[in-house]
């Protein structure tokens, strides 16, 4: 076993009993996280490894969040603590609990009946995560709000038909209903949402085979993958899912270190909707529920084509037992099309080179929504990040004669909302070794007079990014900006310090008010680049516990230090936002929408590195 393999089962089962019997919790605890506790760089360097686990845990009689670091070879806790205002994801387990609390009250019956919806068992209550509104009687107390569907008639889509306006309000450490938010009665929307018809499929589409005849061209040896002289561990963790390790390149028999840990590390989706209980959607998927704990067993079908290597995690329920994910990352590899090619039209001899990747992913099934995360490995140095969002976009119901202000008509009677997906990437960077530094690089034109006479004069313009303030970035569609981390010690052939440059693809900026309450506890979103200096514990932008927090946790409290980036170790936060109005072909299935960016060597190498790759079939001339 690796120091950073994920833990298993064993191991899980083990942490959870050893918080049980020396922790002091009662019987209502429930287990939140329980995840390796990483060794650090300095760990893994020594080669002195003993297996830790972090462990948190809800104890909901006295409604207190608890969290520590289990020794697992010594059988005891070796912290544990109790840390005051926190409240813990809201789990699975905790979202069916909230449905059952809600149909368990006659108020919320009653409400239903109103609307004619008399069987409980077709209706859905998703508890959602209260966020912070500064509403009297919540602070303090574990608040989820509902939101309602009916399930449509065949029986595929359980968000089919929206109910309109109500909204029950669950206090989940008391295991009741606070209130019921009913702001009118809307009729529910007709049913339109089969997902899987049966009838009526084109018959048109003959097989397309990816054939592999000598296997695949990556090795793998339990965790740790090694293709085309890229290699990287996979690891996991309830709260980000899948998470990599010890990226590096093997350059001229040396295994060069690009990134030490990388992670898709907090996530929210806002809701621009300001009626009724509108305004408190949003979702910290990563924060608030766990992206790890749901993912998708690609054994219930998988995308991907060709030769596929699975590796299974091992996640936990409730009770700290473990929960295995079989088949929860998905790798192959993809032809993608071409690479690189020349041709001289003076002899006629040209060669045209294929690009293949690797591609390393997993997908979170996180109520009606569906996100794939997808890491990519390019032959020529660039690794690729896209998130693929895919399944049914949150449908609300539409007022008789009421027009969609707020969003989308998506079918007769349901509209669904205008909203940003934003998403915090972290990078533990080591470029060439541990002593990294900062910098931005914008295309500037210079003003016309004597020295640009004929007003092209242009220069890409390098400028270090010194400290975690300077590093505060946004993107500028004018200056085509983007941003480098570097090594400190190591220069390329040409002399210049090789280099990773962060290349943003698809984004925007923010809808929401900065000072918004959901903008406050997501100050990551306002910010495309981030830099920090490394910090063990700084692995969350929006903090370790968003659920309910009032905000400026994470990146914006981190950075006031304002330390510097000069020669350090680096860990840099890439913010990936898009704005999403649904349309009627999102309905009732959402085909998927697409977001990237990429790292790119700059320097890194002396020149293209891809230049080995051999020709695809037959050379011309
Ligand atoms: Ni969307």
């Amino acid at each position: 076993m690796h120091p950073l393999d994920p833990l298993g089962a064993e191991e899980i089962r083990a942490a959870a009993a050893i918080v049980r019997a020396q922790s002091g919790l009662d019987g209502t605890a429930w287990f939140e996280t329980i995840s390796l506790d990483e060794p650090t760089r300095e760990e893994l360097a020594a080669g002195s490894l003993p297996r830790r686990a972090y462990v948190c845990c809800y104890e909901r009689s006295s409604n207190r969040t608890f969290r520590g670091v289990v020794h697992l070879g010594e059988e005891r806790l070796a912290s544990w603590e109790h840390v005051p205002g926190a409240q813990a994801r809201i789990g699975p387990e905790e979202f069916e609990d909230g449905d059952k609390i809600a149909k368990s009250d006659p108020r919320f019956v009653e409400a239903l009946a109103k609307r004619g919806i008399t069987d409980l068992d077709s209706v859905l209550i998703e508890p959602w995560a209260a966020g912070h509104f500064g509403i009297a009687g919540e602070d303090g107390q574990r608040i989820a709000y509902g939101h309602c569907w009916v399930c449509n008639e065949a029986g595929d889509n359980r968000y089919g038909r929206p109910i309109g306006n109500l909204h029950p309000v669950i206090d989940l450490a008391a295991r009741k209903l606070v209130r019921v938010d009913d702001f009118g009665v809307i009729p529910l929307p007709p049913d339109t949402a089969a997902i899987r018809p049966e009838e009526g499929l084109r018959t048109d589409i003959r097989p397309l085979e990816i054939t592999q005849p000598e296997g695949p061209s990556f090795e793998v040896d339990g965790y740790a993958v090694r293709w085309q002289k890229w290699r990287v561990r996979i690891g996991f963790n309830v709260r980000e899912g899948l998470v990599l390790h010890e990226i590096g390149y093997e350059d001229g028999g040396r295994l060069r270190p690009i990134m030490h840990r990388a992670s898709m590390a907090e996530m929210v989706v806002p809701y621009a909707n300001p009626m009724g209980g509108q305004f408190r959607r949003n979702a910290f998927d990563t924060g608030e529920y766990g992206i790890g704990a749901l993912l998708d067993s690609l054994k219930l079908g998988c995308d991907c084509l060709g030769h596929i290597r699975y590796f299974d995690v091992c996640a936990h329920d409730w009770n700290g037992d473990p929960w295995p994910i079989e088949n929860a990352v998905c790798m192959h590899e993809e032809d993608f099309g071409i690479l690189w090619k020349h041709t001289d039209t003076h002899t006629g001899k040209a060669r045209a080179v294929r690009s293949r990747r690797l591609v390393i992913s997993s997908i979170c099934t996180i109520g009606n929504y569906v996100y794939g995360f997808f890491w990519y490995f390019y032959q020529d140095g660039t690794i690729g990040v896209e998130v693929k969002a895919t399944g049914i976009p949150f449908p609300s119901a539409l007022g008789e004669g009421e027009t969609p202000e707020w969003g989308g008509l998506v079918a007769p009677g349901i509209v669904s909302d205008v909203h940003q997906h934003c998403f915090s990437f972290r990078f533990d960077m080591c470029v060439d070794g541990p002593g990294n530094s900062v910098s931005e690089v914008n295309f500037e034109k210079l003003p016309r007079g004597p020295g640009n006479l004929h007003g092209n004069a242009a220069k890409a313009v390098e400028r270090p990014l010194a400290s975690e303030l300077a590093a505060q970035r946004e993107m500028d569609l004018a200056t085509s900006r983007y941003w480098k981390v570097s090594s400190a010690a190591r220069r390329n052939g040409l002399g210049q310090p090789t280099a990773y440059r962060l290349q943003p693809g698809m984004n925007t900026l923010p809808l929401l008010d900065p000072d918004a309450p959901v903008a406050r506890r997501a100050a990551f979103m306002f910010k495309h680049f981030w830099a920090t200096r490394h910090a063990r514990d700084e692995l969350y932008p929006a903090g370790w516990f968003p659920n309910q927090h009032p905000g400026g946790d994470g990146l914006p409290r981190w950075t006031t230090r304002d330390a510097p980036l000069t020669d350090t170790d680096i860990v840099a936060w890439y913010t990936l936002n898009f704005s999403h109005l649904p349309r009627p072909e999102d309905w009732p299935v959402q085909p998927v929408v697409y977001a990237n960016f990429h790292w790119m060597p700059e320097g890194f190498f002396d020149q293209n590195p891809a230049l080995d790759v051999p020709p695809a079939g037959r050379e011309r001339g």
